[in-house]
């Protein structure tokens, strides 16, 4: 059919659009449910066609219901950013039942439970996939996003509805908003029959179902992911306005009534024994089910204990991952290779005969550090061990010596920098002990660490820079065309001089749509822009409470000159005293500041910059939002690690200090020489039970 000017819909138009829209609705379900597909993809395509070109001509039938809307064309250009409403969490690890008992006990010293009270937790498998959220609004799906970064992820939405576990309109009472959380995975019969048809279409094959759901979820065309088979399990939620249950079993009940997918092998335990006699249930099970899983999560059952617990940094106090352990094989060790990081750090590298561990073909392996080597004895030649587990790099744990060939040497590590050549030492640490690092000293002078620093300048949590990844980067400084971030800044300028629209992998538009990116990103957020200027320790949560902490970047700026100039002065106290920061980084971002290359540094990417933005505080209306506030004394109705984490959940900053700075002290009996401080200095102080008024609004 010809495109032309849009006209009214006569009644053959409006029947052949019902018609059609019927159609492709019932091919898109059976392709799902039955085994038999009802149409070739051939078919489907030209219907679909059709039913595209006849919204064309007629707009007025392009309804949001139609099935060009659910699965339609895909947009120009990679997917929309999305912000999450309630940021994406990791879990934290337990590996032992060891680990467990220090889970529970944790929990019930935080809401200081004695041993008797119940503590139910919700248990349920780990799936190995990737983590979605699905905002519903009025029972329908408005937006369906991945995870990304944690704080902003993609939206897919289109995609998504294509699965079959993901209803667009859920069943029965639901809140006004309720974003679902789950996982999206592969099964491992899908996944089969994938790699099978990309193998006989010439495609390289997908490692695991997990690189597959991500690779079949993230098509820019969203048909491609109506025909993989991924699947959905809901186990989580973000923003709601409303709450169905009081418990994380009574939600999961819950969502399963309005349409989604639960696991069923969820249980609630309430001991360590019952924990363990799960985890291994499931262990035991796990070859058996028909998708991969790489553990048991445990969350405290009761929602109004969630809250109280509350997060650490990117996880939750209140949940954890029981991984199951590590898959383990043995090859040869062909060689050992030293690696320059981004802070000179030299790191071992294990290359190896490669070997098939838990589904994945692995040729590399660390060997972590210098003491380790020599410690495993680990000679090139010997047949090593090594596990892998979930994403984790894979790493050496031992020597089979029975194996060992003759004639072998015990392995020296370098004392220089294999590519500068500059001496590589190993720190004294302030307790005297030798560092287990040795580093690089060459600085900005060093290739690799200069190369690795760019790396990690354009990565996705720094400035993330669409088509300028790890390997254009490392061409570009190969070349000697970027060596510095602010050289990036200027590479359209250089243009005429570089053409790189002339480059084999380039081409005009890619070129302009580069330009396009660097120059998105000359307006870049404090925390990123913290992160991205790759100083140890500084890493993303670093960054994030000092962006949080002073707000704009030259308000820290000014904090840091202030403590370079006089490092015994208050600026610098007050930089340790932030919760979450501490002497070490302070010595870092000290001796970044005092370095003249590093202002320089600086100075260049400002200039190249339009704007470090200030850090976005969640809008958050308590009476305590921004304010420095310091714990004294005794509590009674809560410990201490429960207020300091409430009190950072409302925005209020908690300090271990008292100094001018503090806004409010908050004293219970037995308060001593803070108090006296305060008192000294003027600053507010609260008894517990006025504090507890304040932040409750009473
Ligand atoms: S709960 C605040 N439950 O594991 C709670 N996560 O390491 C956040 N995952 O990003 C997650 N199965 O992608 C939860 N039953 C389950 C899970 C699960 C898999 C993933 C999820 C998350 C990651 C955390």
């Amino acid at each position: 059919m010809k495109a032309s000017a849009p006209e009214p819909a006569d009644d053959a138009a409006r029947s052949r659009h019902r018609k059609l829209a019927a159609r492709i609705n019932a091919a898109n379900k059976a392709y799902y449910t039955a085994s038999k597909p009802l149409m070739s993809d051939a078919a489907y395509d030209a219907e679909f066609q059709e039913l595209q070109a006849l919204e064309a001509q007629h707009p007025e039938l392009l309804t949001p219901d139609s099935p060009t809307q659910r699965i339609g064309a895909a947009p120009a250009t990679g997917f929309a950013k999305v912000r999450h409403a309630k940021p994406m969490l990791s879990l934290g690890n337990a590996f032992s039942e060891e680990d467990v008992a220090e889970f529970l006990k944790r929990i019930r010293r935080f809401l200081s439970l004695d041993e008797a009270a119940e503590l139910a937790i919700c248990a349920e498998p780990k799936i190995d996939g990737l983590s979605a959220n699905l905002r519903y609004e009025n029972g329908h799906l408005v937006q369906g996003a991945t995870r990304g970064d944690g704080q902003e992820g993609e939206d897919i939405t289109r995609n998504l509805l294509t699965l079959d576990d993901i209803p667009e309109v859920l069943s029965g009472e639901v809140p006004e908003v309720f974003e679902v959380r789950g996982e999206v995975y592969m099964s491992k019969p899908a996944f089969q029959a994938l790699n099978e048809a990309q193998m006989a279409a010439g495609k390289p094959a997908y490692a695991n179902p997990r690189n597959a759901a991500s690779g079949s979820l993230r098509q820019l065309d969203s048909t491609i992911t109506a025909r993989r088979k991924l699947n959905f399990f809901a186990y989580s939620w973000g923003e709601v306005s409303a709450l169905p249950a009081a418990t994380q079993s009574g939600v999961l009940e819950a969502l399963g009534a309005w349409g989604f997918s639960v696991n069923p092998l969820t249980r609630n335990c309430l001991s360590v024994a019952e924990i363990m006699a799960f985890y291994r249930e499931v262990e035991t099970r796990r070859g058996a089910l028909d998708h991969d899983i790489d553990g048991v999560v445990y969350k405290v059952d009761r929602l109004d204990w969630q809250d109280r617990l509350g997060f650490v940094s990117r996880s939750p106090r209140f949940a954890i991952a029981h991984k199951f352990p590590a898959e383990q094989a043995s090859t040869i060790l062909r060689g050992i290779d030293i690696q320059v990081g981004r802070t000179g750090a030299l790191t071992p590298v294990a290359r190896l005969e490669p070997v098939t561990v838990g589904g994945v073909v692995v040729s590399n392996a660390t060997l972590h550090n210098e003491d380790e080597i020599a410690r495993k004895d680990v000679r090139i030649g010997d047949t090593v061990t090594l596990q892998r587990a979930g994403d984790v790099i894979p790493q050496i744990v031992g020597v089979i010596p029975d194996k060992r060939p003759a004639g072998t040497e015990p392995f020296t590590f370098p004392t220089t920098c294999p590519v500068c050549g500059s001496h590589a030492v190993r720190d004294t640490r302030a307790n005297g002990e030798l560092d287990v690092v040795r580093r690089c000293s060459g600085g900005l002078i060093c290739a690799a660490q200069a190369m690795e620093r760019l790396k990690h300048f354009v990565s996705r949590n720094a400035f993330d820079i669409e088509g300028l990844g790890a390997r254009q980067i490392e061409a570009f400084f190969a070349a000697g065309e970027i060596t510095t971030p602010a050289e990036i800044f200027t590479l359209q300028k250089r243009n005429d001089d570089l053409k790189l629209e002339e480059r084999e992998g380039f081409g005009k538009t890619s070129v302009e749509k580069l330009f396009a990116a660097i120059d998105e990103r000359r307006t870049i957020a404090l925390d990123r822009f913290l992160f991205a200027l790759g100083i140890r320790h500084v890493g993303q949560t670093t960054a994030r409470t000092l962006a949080a902490s002073y707000l704009t970047l030259p308000a820290l700026l000014d904090a840091l000159k202030a403590a370079v100039d006089e490092p015994e002065g208050e600026a610098r106290q007050d930089l340790i005293n932030i919760d979450g920061i501490g002497p070490t980084v302070v010595t870092e971002l000290m001796e970044f500041m005092a370095e003249a290359h590093n202002r320089t540094f600086l100075d260049d990417l400002l200039a190249e910059l339009r704007a470090v933005e200030p850090f976005d505080a969640p809008a958050l209306d308590s009476a305590v939002a921004g304010k420095t506030v310091v714990f004294t004394g005794t509590l009674e109705t809560m410990t201490r690690d429960e207020a300091k984490a409430r009190a950072e959940s409302l925005g209020a900053r908690v300090s271990g200090s008292v100094s001018k700075k503090t806004d409010i002290l908050i004293a219970g009996p037995g308060a001593g020489s803070k108090a006296k401080k305060a008192a000294e200095l003027g600053v507010r102080t609260l008894t517990e039970q006025e504090w507890l008024d304040l932040v409750n609004g009473a």
